[in-house]
């Protein structure tokens, strides 16, 4: 079964045709970059407007570079329908919802954080149940997955996400856009001892798991401030690999707490903030635990892994329906994701 994937939940515009699930045809990712990088972080306007040009731009490209036609080939649809910006998510579901009507095939709307956790699986046969980390711009997320459809949130971000941090850290010292990409290029030249930020303590009944930046990040903005101040010897390099041990070190501990509690030694991992490369390092060295990492290129946003979690859906039997709407937020998904 071959379907055709649409990604436009942010600022990728992105369109992919993957063949049952697992081996992907084409997958052509527009990044809008070069046009946020002036705001250093996404326009949502900018960002809507751009996926209006795109798109079918983006979709002729996937199709002809799979060499594949829509009407002949292509056997059903799958669109992210949230959480993303509202403008953007609307774009590519109204788009794939006209596209699917008019050539009669059948599609599905797919949730963007799940396609994150699906996009390792497109690579490797991965065995259930595991401890899925979901770490983006957005969310930050550590589930027991049984399933798919069987997901629980065991920890979260209380207050910004792990990708949030890092972007927002990297636009205070202007590292450089996207901020992640940019900060943890730096730390790869820094010392993460030069700085030392004390962890939150979030050990308490249910936040056990969860985890929270807003002190991290405001502490590695301030520390530079202080330094510079005071003329000591400092720079970029080690606020940045400074920052990020602690950011990656905070997730990592509450994920082998996790991993220890249930005795779920199988670890998957998915979304932007999943490409850091301290984080890939510190969980793939771990030897007591089996872990699955995206390949660079599926660990931001594209339309492979809306593709293959929507042909995993539609194997089981889930169609969407013309009313469908896109929702910027997942409601209630603190603990019950989704
Ligand atoms: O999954 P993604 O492409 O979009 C969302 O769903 O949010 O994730 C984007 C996030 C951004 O915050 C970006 O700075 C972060 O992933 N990111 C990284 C790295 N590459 C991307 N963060 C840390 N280290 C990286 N290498
Ligand atoms: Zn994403």
């Amino acid at each position: 079964m071959k379907v055709l994937g649409f990604e436009t939940s942010c600022d990728e515009c992105s369109v992919a045709v993957v063949e049952d699930g697992k081996e992907i045809l084409s997958n052509i990712v527009a990044t809008q970059i070069e046009h946020h990088a002036p705001w250093n972080g996404v326009v949502p306007e900018i960002a809507s407007r751009l996926h209006v040009e795109w798109i079918d731009e983006v979709t002729s490209a996937a199709l002809s570079e799979a060499g594949v036609s829509l009407a002949d080939d292509i056997d059903a649809v799958a669109v992210t329908s949230r959480p993303g910006l509202i403008g953007s998510l609307l774009v590519g579901l109204s788009y794939a919802k006209g596209l699917a009507w008019s050539a009669g095939k059948p599609w599905v709307g797919v949730d963007h954080m799940m396609a994150h956790l699906y996009a390792p699986h497109l690579e490797y046969d991965i065995d259930y149940p595991y401890l899925g980390l979901i770490v983006s711009g957005g969310h930050t997320i550590i589930c027991k997955v049984e399933s798919m459809e069987d997901v629980t949130v065991l920890g979260t971000t209380i207050d910004d996400a792990c990708g949030e941090a890092f972007d927002k850290v990297a636009k205070f010292y202007n590292m450089g856009y996207p901020g992640g990409v940019y900060l943890d290029k730096l730390a790869e030249k820094g010392d993460p001892a030069a700085f030392s930020f004390t962890e939150p303590r979030l050990h308490k009944g249910n936040h056990r798991y969860d985890v929270s930046y807003s002190g991290l990040k405001t502490a590695a903005v301030n520390q530079l401030d202080q330094f510079r101040r005071e003329g000591a010897e400092s720079s970029l390099e080690n606020i940045a690999a400074s920052f990020r041990k602690a950011a990656i070190d905070m997730l990592v501990k509450k994920l082998k707490l996790a991993a220890a509690d249930t005795g779920i030694r199988r670890v998957v991992a998915g979304g932007g903030v999943s490409a850091n490369r301290y984080l890939r390092k510190s969980i793939g060295d771990d030897e007591s635990l089996e872990s699955y990492f995206p390949s660079m290129q599926l660990c931001t946003d594209n339309g492979a892994m809306i593709a293959a979690l929507g042909y995993h859906r539609l194997m089981m039997g889930e169609r969407s329906h013309l009313d469908l709407n896109a929702s910027a937020r997942v409601s209630g998904f603190r603990r019950s994701y989704p």
